[in-house]
């Protein structure tokens, strides 16, 4: 199995990332799992221009290694994505990746199973761990766990008793569901079936030129015939 890990914070020794690596060491050490750890800092990613150019021809005609990291999603069975709390919401490092990572209309997580890390110091996880299951769950893809740990800035999440534990309970029912390939709870099939069936598909395929390439994904992965 193959499991992408994102970090959508700046800081690349930050609490998010200490999370993060500690979820990469125990998946790791199952045996089975190959790991792909992104920082999404090195990638100093442009912004989206808004020029939908992705869902006519299927890639960015931005010219930087988004799609890199968009095929080793594609590649994968699981995905983590980790965000400090900005301003109650993600980082802006993680939020110019979803805006390029072709998550929703070409429901790049179908079948991929999920978990949304978050850190925060005195308010507003809660809003991040909720933006990151909705964009999981409009994607196609399988909630399988989540962790919000408060924090102060710049202190490691492993000084506070439990933090540990709880972690690595997380983290091990996130493996167990992918090796199970447990399916997805009935209401969560039912928000996502309509979100792509009744909203997405009509206003689509009204646009097939416009939505050229979504129209070619969505035959790909059986949504449409
Ligand atoms: C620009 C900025 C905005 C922040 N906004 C919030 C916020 O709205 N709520 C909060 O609880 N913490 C906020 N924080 C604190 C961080 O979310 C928190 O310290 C986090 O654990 C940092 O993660 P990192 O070490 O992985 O970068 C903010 C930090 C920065 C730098």
């Amino acid at each position: 199995m193959k499991i992408v890990i994102l970090n959508g914070s700046p800081r690349k020794n930050g609490s998010t990332a200490t999370l993060l690596k500690e979820m990469a060491k125990i998946l790791r050490s199952k045996g089975d799992a190959e790991i792909c750890y992104i920082d999404l800092a090195d990638y100093e990613l442009k912004n989206c221009i808004g020029c939908m150019s992705c869902y006519h021809k299927g890639i960015c005609c931005l010219d930087d290694k988004v799609e890199e990291i968009n095929t080793q999603i594609a590649q994968s069975n699981g995905l983590i994505i980790g965000s400090p709390t900005y301003s109650s919401s993600m980082s802006g490092t993680l939020k110019i990746f979803v805006d390029r990572g072709h998550f929703v209309l070409e429901q790049a997580l179908k079948g991929k199973y999920t978990f949304a890390l978050n850190t925060y110091e005195i308010a507003g996880g809660g809003s991040v761990i909720s933006a990151l299951k909705t964009l999981f769950l409009y994607s196609g893809g399988i909630p399988a766990g989540e962790y919000s740990c408060k924090l102060p800035f710049n202190t490691s999440p492993f000084d506070r008793s439990g933090a540990r534990g709880k972690l690595a309970v997380k983290t091990d029912k996130f493996y167990r569901k992918i090796k199970s390939e447990k399916p997805k709870a009935l209401t969560n099939r039912l928000i996502h079936h309509i979100a792509l069936h009744i909203i997405m598909k009509p206003q689509v395929l009204k646009r097939p030129t416009q939505y050229k390439a979504v129209i070619d994904r969505w035959k790909k992965i059986a949504v449409i015939k």
